[in-house]
Formats: C-alpha cells, structure tokens, sequence
C-alpha cells in the first residue's frame, strides 16, 4: 500500500490518496477517526453497487443503515440533471444534513455524479471516492472536477469539488470488463507519452502482465499515473494553462466521441486523438518519425487501434473543432509535443495541417 497527498495551496487543503490492494481496514480506520457519529451515504451505480453490495457492508456496516446504500442505473446517461434531483430528493428525505458524509464508488461517472451532488447539497458536504474502474483510479477521481451532462452536451454544469480522501483499491479492477480496462489505457498511454519515459518502457517491456492485470504491475502503474495527475494538479488546480497538459490526444478523442454520439468510448477516442497530435507534432514541431511509430505500436499492443479515421471527413472534424472550449480565433488549440514527454501547450492548428496529418496514415 502506498499513501500520496494532493496538496491544494489556494484552499490549504491536504487530500490523502490510498493506492493499493484490499483497503478496507484502511478506510474502516479512517471513517472510525474522521467520521463516527455522523451520517454517511454510499452511493453506487447498480452494476457496481451489485458486485460489491456485500462486501461493502461487511466491512463498514457499523458506519451507516442498509438503506444509506443508495444505486443510480449504471451508464453515462445517469450524469444527468434527473438523476441529480432523483438522488437531492432521497438523500433529503432520509433526513441528509450538514454533516453527511457521500461516499462516491464506481467510476467515473459516480464520481463525477456523487461529487456534484455532494457539492450542492447544503452548499457542499464531504465526500470520500473510492474509484474502481481504472480511468477513475488514474484519472478522473483525482483533481476535483465534478459535474453532469446537458443535452447540449457532456459535463457542461459542474463544478470544482475536492474529496477529503480517495481509496484506490486495485482489487476493484478485477472485476471490470475488458473494454472498459483497455478504456482506462489509454489515459495511461497518454501520462507516459507527455509526462513519463518510464511508465512508456514499462508499458513497452510488460505488455504481458499488464494486459493479464498482474496486480504488482498494476498497482505500480496505478501509484505512477496517481502521482502524476497529482503533481499536475498542484501546479494549476483550476486549469488555468499548465494542466491542459493532460489533453494530449483529448482535441481530437472530444470530437470523434461527439461525432460518433458517444458510440467511441473516450479511451478508444483518445488513443485515435494521440495519433494525430503525434502527426501534427511531427510536421510542426519536429517530433521524430521513429517515436510516432512507437506510439502507434504501442496503442496496437494494448488493442486501442481501432477508430477508423476515415470515417470521419475533414470538414466533420473542423466543425466539430471549432466549437471545442479551447478554440481560439477559428483556430483549435492542441496540446502537442516537440519531442517526447517535452508538451507544447495551446498550438494553434490550420485547417490544412490537420488534413496533412490525417493524410499521414
Ligand atoms: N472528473 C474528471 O476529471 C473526469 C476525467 C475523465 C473522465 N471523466 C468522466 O468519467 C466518466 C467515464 O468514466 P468511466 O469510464 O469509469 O465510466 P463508468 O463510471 O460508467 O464506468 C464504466 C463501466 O464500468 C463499470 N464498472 C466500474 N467499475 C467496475 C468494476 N470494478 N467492476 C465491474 N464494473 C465496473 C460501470 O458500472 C460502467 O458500466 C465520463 O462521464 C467522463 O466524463 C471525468
């Protein structure tokens, strides 16, 4: 087990972050310091409220009544203003005050979902993730944002929200399918691309054991993701500049997830995204040749090679672009790299270099 700490300097506030296998007498011992006597409320999506509905109530059913484990229908659809009012309601009616406690379990989007709602109840009530799908364990539980979609479109009402603490079991990840596991590679792929020479060899060299979810690979690659989403969120809390960082690969992966309604999964996008920011830093910023390929191989080795960019034009793609919150003066804004893990943030890119780099496949 490894412990880490988000240290927020606007607020003053320390989170601390638990990575390893079987956390439970670690979060027993935390809720019995920090939380006895007040009111908590798990809350999960059904399919993983379903799986672990036992196992969460033996181990912290002394802190809170069946009936404080509350489900919302697993899927995207469930970040929704609905949803959001159907869980208000409940929470109140079962007498909800400012001392609640929410425990947030599942991925990203309980999250996203429980940290908005424990953002808006009472003004804000604490608020504990515990991630178990690996793009919340290395991403998304970490940094405070919060939020639901509009059918305008995704995570438009939000928030920035920090939890007091996150457990990120790694035993969560047994369970989750493997669509779902390749999903949260991606993101993983991305850190080592912009961040982290290491973590690229170690997903180089142990393709293997990753892809089996060897659980000593995992936990260190996991820790290593942790510490960096970390490191970047200390530097710019509110991504004012620097944590745009992270949305290598993300420019492009928002518009094919839009394009395709969402049919692409961000993981898939992304990697699909990473492809053409590798092109365009190639041409534009003198990115050599022979780490694209890599970049390509390794996407290929952990099966994230599968959006077929022709199926989408150009035209498509601007369009779409154009109206990304990053765009600037009819230009999109791409995070890029002028060699790898050395990142060039908000490059402005022309419609005819993004054809060129679509056109190097
Ligand atoms: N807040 C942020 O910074 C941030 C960052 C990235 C993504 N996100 C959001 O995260 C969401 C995507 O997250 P996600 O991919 O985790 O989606 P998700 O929460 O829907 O989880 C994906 C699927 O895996 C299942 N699942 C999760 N953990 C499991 C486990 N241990 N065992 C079995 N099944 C399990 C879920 O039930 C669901 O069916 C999106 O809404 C996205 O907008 C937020």
């Amino acid at each position: 087990m490894q412990k880490f700490e988000l240290n927020l300097k606007e607020t003053r506030h320390t989170i601390p972050l638990w990575v390893g296998t079987d956390l439970w007498p670690t979060l027993r011992q935390y809720l019995g310091a920090h939380y006895q006597g007040r009111t908590l409320f798990l809350i999960s999506d059904s399919r993983v409220g379903s799986l672990y509905r036992r196992t969460v109530l033996e181990n912290l059913s002394e802190f809170f009544p069946e009936e404080h484990f509350i489900l919302f229908p697993e899927g995207e659809a469930s970040k929704s203003r609905e949803q959001l009012a159907r869980l208000q309601d409940m929470l109140l009616e079962h007498k909800a005050g400012r001392d609640t406690l929410l425990l947030a379990l599942g991925g990203g989007v309980s999250g996203d979902l429980v940290g908005f709602l424990a953002a808006t109840l009472h003004r804000g009530v604490d608020l504990i993730h515990l991630p178990t799908s690996l793009l919340a364990q290395v991403d998304s539980s970490i940094g405070g944002k919060v939020g639901i979609n509009h059918p305008v479109g995704k995570n438009l009402i939000g928030a920035f929200y920090q939890p007091r603490a996150i457990f990120t079991d790694i035993r969560f990840l047994d369970t989750l399918a493997e669509e779902e596991y390749l999903n949260g590679l991606g993101e993983v792929i991305k850190y080592a691309a912009i961040l982290d020479g290491e973590l690229w060899t170690w997903l180089e060299k142990e393709r293997e054991k990753i892809l089996q979810r060897d659980s000593a690979i995992l936990e260190k690659i996991v820790a290593r993701c942790v510490e960096l989403k970390i490191a970047v969120v200390e530097k710019d809390e509110k991504e004012s500049r620097y944590r745009s960082i992270l949305n290598f690969g993300h420019t492009v992966g928002h518009a094919i997830e839009k394009l395709s309604h969402y049919e692409v999964k961000h993981g898939f996008a992304v990697a699909a995204g990473m492809k053409i920011a590798a092109r365009l830093s190639n041409q534009l910023l003198g990115l050599p040749r022979s780490w694209v390929n890599r970049l390509d191989q390794l996407l290929e080795a952990y099966r994230l090679n599968r959006t077929n960019l022709a199926d989408f034009s150009l035209d498509q793609l601007w369009n779409v672009l154009l109206t990304d919150k990053k765009s600037r003066r009819q230009h999109p804004h791409f995070t890029l790299l002028k060699a790898p893990q050395q990142a060039e943030l908000f490059y402005p890119v022309q419609k005819e270099e993004l054809e060129r780099a679509l056109s190097a496949f």
